[in-house]
């Protein structure tokens, strides 16, 4: 049975053919957490045949990436899986009709192969994104990069070397310089709508609990053993501070440490895992109890039993032997929960970012100070305002999955190579390498206490 039809049942079964009224084209369209994402406009030519692309790490990246291929298919054929978690790698395979030659445990073995496709999607974790992608390039892949390109400043540079001497295409998926709140802000302070850019302020509340699930407990807990949180979280804040203000970063300075997240602060009463009978389990905001098996919240790292009765007992079992159910006092973090740089860009233009874990809300603030106007936003809406009329205009965005942009990346991305035009991107390996310098150079500056020089 040829690869179309049993890939076409597949999503017939599955319910994503036109009309079905079950589950619309768009039922996949939804980032880890639940939100929903903004389909991308069709805007780009159809093309003759969709790009066929191998994911490197089946787990919420890849999926999100992969469900892309789901709602378009004319457009993405995800044709190949490595992923060791049997489970994740059973059900992509399922979903998107692969091949069982063309299933791996590890990112290893595709490239055993001889190549069978037309990209790569590296979805693994940090420390393994530099493996993958010099193969992939080597054997003549494009190329889908998460970030952050490698947690080693010079496999970053031997990633952009490879890819500007194989001349393949190379996105960084620095989504959020696809969100149209972000395009639409970066259009603005180019424009001179608010005369010339002087400074700007970011911030990025990641909220209590997504900072206790990603960097206490969690994948990104510890910075030796993934990539300082800098870089792991807040290299996207890096990226469109210099996108958006259009001029190379100068010198950079940081100050950041871990707080509160500590052995020092456990509460009496506390105990290693908070399904051990702890007695402040009732009044601890970051009870897992209360997030992951009451709330049932962030339970896609769990991989779920399809079965819905046995879900409950499930996330129970996990909290008693999982990262995600021990005392956030007592993890073995290293992650800063607070976290400052000020950063000189060319022109005199200055910034400050902040990285602020203790807050009730997420969605990146943005004030930008011009010489005839400002602009405060929030992620959702911004207000621009002109200092010689008073006249105050405000833009408005539906939220979804980084702010539209995870599709939209893709979108562009597979046009890119479908038309072998990297110019299609706005997060070209080459554009995407300077934020990561910041990034490292800010780590350096908070560990020396200087400030640092940026060299590219
Ligand atoms: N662009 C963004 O906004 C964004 C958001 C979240 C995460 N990320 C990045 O995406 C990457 C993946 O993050 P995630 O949240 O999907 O993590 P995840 O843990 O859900 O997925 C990673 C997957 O890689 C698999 N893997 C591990 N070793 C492998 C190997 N040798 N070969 C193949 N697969 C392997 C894991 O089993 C796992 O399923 C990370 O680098 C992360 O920093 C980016």
């Amino acid at each position: 049975m040829s690869k179309k039809i049993s890939r076409r049942r597949m999503l017939q079964m599955l319910g994503v053919t036109a009309g079905a009224a079950a589950l619309p084209v768009s039922s996949f369209a939804n980032d880890e957490n639940g939100n929903p994402i903004l389909l991308p406009e069709n805007s780009y030519p159809a093309l003759d045949k969709p790009v066929t692309a191998i994911v490197c790490g089946a787990g919420n990246r890849g999926n999100v990436y992969g469900n892309f291929a789901l709602s378009y298919p004319d457009k993405l054929d995800i044709v190949g899986v490595a992923e060791p978690i049997a489970i994740r790698n059973e059900r992509y395979t399922k979903k998107h009709a692969i091949r069982e030659e063309n299933r791996f445990v590890t990112w290893e073995d595709v490239f055993k192969k001889p190549k069978f496709a037309d990209a790569v999607i590296i979805s693994t974790p940090d420390n393994l994104h530099y493996g993958p992608c010099m193969k992939a390039l080597e054997m003549g892949y494009d190329v889908l990069l998460e970030k952050p390109i490698s947690p080693s400043e010079k496999e970053c540079r031997n990633i952009l070397a490879l890819a500007k001497k194989t001349g393949r295409i190379v996105a960084v998926c620095h989504v959020l310089r696809y969100a149209p709140y972000f395009v639409k802000l970066r259009e603005l302070m180019q424009s001179g709508a608010i005369g010339e850019v002087v400074s700007m302020q970011h911030m990025e509340p990641i909220e209590h609990i997504h900072m206790s699930h990603s960097y206490v407990r969690g994948n990104w807990h510890n910075s030796k053993q993934t990539t300082p949180i800098i870089l792991a979280k807040s290299c996207h804040d890096l990226d469109i501070m210099r996108w958006m203000i259009g001029k190379p970063c100068k010198s950079i300075s940081a100050f950041g440490d871990l707080k509160w997240f500590t052995k020092k602060n456990a509460p009496d009463g506390s105990t290693e895992r908070c399904t051990d009978g702890c007695r402040v389990e009732g009044e601890c905001p970051y009870s897992a109890l209360e997030i992951y098996y009451r709330k049932r919240q962030r339970n896609y790292v769990f991989d779920l039993p399809e079965d819905k009765d046995k879900q409950a007992e499930y996330v129970l079992q996990q909290l008693k032997t999982t990262n995600y159910g021990r005392c956030v006092y007592r993890m073995d973090n290293d992650q800063p929960d607070h976290y400052i740089t000020n950063i000189l860009f060319d022109d005199q233009v200055t910034a400050s970012f902040s990285m602020e874990a203790f807050t009730s809300y997420e969605g990146r603030r943005t004030r930008v100070m011009g010489s005839h106007g400002d602009i405060v936003g929030d992620m959702t809406a911004f207000t621009i305002t002109n200092f010689k009329s008073g006249k105050k205009e405000e833009w408005k965005e539906t939220t979804d999955g980084h702010g539209g942009g995870d599709w939209r990346l893709v979108e562009n991305w597979v046009q890119a190579v479908a038309q072998r035009n990297p110019a299609l991107l706005t997060s070209t390996i080459d554009q995407s390498i300077e934020s990561h310098i910041m990034g490292f150079m800010a780590e350096e500056s908070r560990k020396q206490k200087k400030v640092m020089d940026i060299k590219m």
